[in-house]
């Protein structure tokens, strides 16, 4: 197979090398960026009269053909080109003659490949910013329909607090809600266009970059050609946010497995995203949940790759960067994966409310709102912390929870307690009353569903 820098070679590449060195086995996705890019930069050399109006027309339907014809199955992907960049203009050529050799004036495949890969990760970012979306109002919808479920809330994995199941779900709108933040972050940092670029220093026919810049929807071109090839920066951004979607993720994961779990029965997941065993027929597995939870070290590890390939590389272009590709389409295709599905799975999950609400009344999740009820009779906190102690162990060794013992029982520990300790440590009167801004009582989660929306309008 002749390569299109063939001409100073006298020598057949060796076979194992051509396979080490070809790319087009996993870079043929980038066809329909290649083929964008290609006819922005045409569309530019005819605009600057470095081709004729003829040419370009020629060489433009050329692509549009290459890329209808691939699609619909008539042209197949030619393995024994070097890589996607030079299967398009290797097809270009045999079917439009010399026109075709002209598309590649002024530019090279390092600037080509510069800008094929923005494309693609601009466009897999709309695409993962939608996936998000799709999540949050999924999220939301669970907030606004258990506003009122009360449910325990943990730390170290023991019971503390009382919350709502609305309020737990809102900690993870905030940290989706960031992620889609970071998202936007990345896209308006990387939104500028390398081709004109060059191999290196850019080149000596005149180019306008704004125009192709502007044919692409970028901000504007890049300001240094040889930073444009060989900068992967915003991958590297991109797949650290990608890492952190996937941490959430896990961690959202790790919460449905326990709520999901036979001890816990908070949530059952339904059928259609759950799975069984070959040899025990009562078991139903949330492996969805359990395989999310594990992709997030495969995102990770696309991250710590391309990190150490682009680690001491110096300037300008080397093959190196090459390896961008499989970690980068790795992760885009591994995090949009996980959110569908993950998706899918909260918005068929039943909640067992009630379950929720019996856990959170047992284990002493109302303490710290009894220790409250001392320091509104007067007790410094410290001393009521230490009452409602005594109470606990009381409690502990009785086998009772506070609400169970008898006002003599509370006014043995302390004189303080008096007949409205009850309504003030119920379920309800511990959510309802944690009203600061960002907590759980459903008049301070309106306030907070109302932004949410909002957030979700625009
Ligand atoms: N397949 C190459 C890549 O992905 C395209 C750029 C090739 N440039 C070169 N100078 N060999 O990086």
């Amino acid at each position: 197979m002749a390569q299109l820098w063939g001409g100073r070679f006298t020598k057949e590449t060796d076979r194992k090398v051509f396979e080490f060195n070809a790319s087009l086995s996993f870079d043929k996705r980038l066809l329909e960026c290649d083929i964008r890019g290609s006819k922005a930069h045409v569309n530019m050399l005819m605009a600057c009269g470095i081709i004729t109006e003829d040419e370009a027309e020629l060489i433009i339907s050329g692509l549009d053909g290459i890329y209808s014809d691939v699609t619909s199955g008539k042209l197949e992907i030619d393995p024994g080109q070097e890589d996607i960049h030079s299967f398009v203009e290797a097809v270009l050529i045999d079917r439009i003659g010399d026109a075709g050799k002209k598309m590649h004036t002024g530019r090279s495949r390092n600037d080509q490949v510069a800008l094929d890969m923005r494309l693609y990760t601009r466009d897999d970012i709309e695409a993962a910013k939608e996936a998000l979306t799709g999540l949050l109002k999924e999220i939301l919808e669970v907030i606004e329909k258990n506003r009122d479920t009360v449910m325990p809330g943990f730390t170290h994995l023991q019971k503390a607090q009382p919350v709502t199941l609305a309020h737990h779900f809102a900690a993870y709108f905030e940290m989706f809600k960031r992620d889609h933040g970071r998202l936007c972050d990345i896209y308006e940092r990387m939104n500028y266009c390398p081709l004109g670029a060059g191999a290196l220093a850019g080149t000596t026919f005149p180019l306008d970059r704004d125009m192709v810049a502007r044919q692409l929807g970028f901000a504007a071109p890049t300001a240094n050609s040889m930073d444009s090839v060989s900068d992967r920066d915003y991958l590297i951004e991109y797949l650290s946010a990608l890492s952190i979607i996937m941490m959430h993720l896990s961690r959202f994961c790790e919460e449905i497995i326990i709520w999901n779990s036979n001890e816990y029965r908070f949530v059952s997941i339904d059928d259609a995203y759950a799975t069984g065993s070959s040899i025990m027929p009562q078991k139903k597995n949330p492996d969805i949940a359990e395989l999310t939870r594990g992709k997030c070290g495969r995102v990770y590890g696309d991250l710590m790759a391309l990190l150490t390939t682009m680690k001491g590389l110096p300037l300008a272009y080397n093959k190196d960067m090459q390896e961008d590709k499989e970690s980068a389409f790795d992760a885009m295709d591994t995090v949009r994966n996980c959110l569908e599905l993950f998706t899918g799975m909260i918005s068929t999950m039943t909640f067992n409310t009630d379950v929720m609400r019996q856990s959170a009344a047992k284990g002493f999740t109302n303490a710290t709102d009894a220790a409250d009820y001392l320091v509104g009779k007067g007790v410094p906190f410290r001393d009521a912390h230490g009452i409602i102690g005594k109470v606990v162990l009381y409690c502990d060794q009785n086998s009772k929870s506070i609400e169970d013992c008898t006002l003599s029982e509370l006014q043995s520990i302390s004189g303080y307690f008096d007949e409205d300790i009850y309504d003030a440590i119920s379920m309800e009167a511990c959510v309802d009353n944690r009203l600061t801004k960002g907590g759980p009582a459903p008049a301070a989660m309106d306030a907070y569903i109302k932004e949410a929306k909002e957030w979700l309008r625009r």
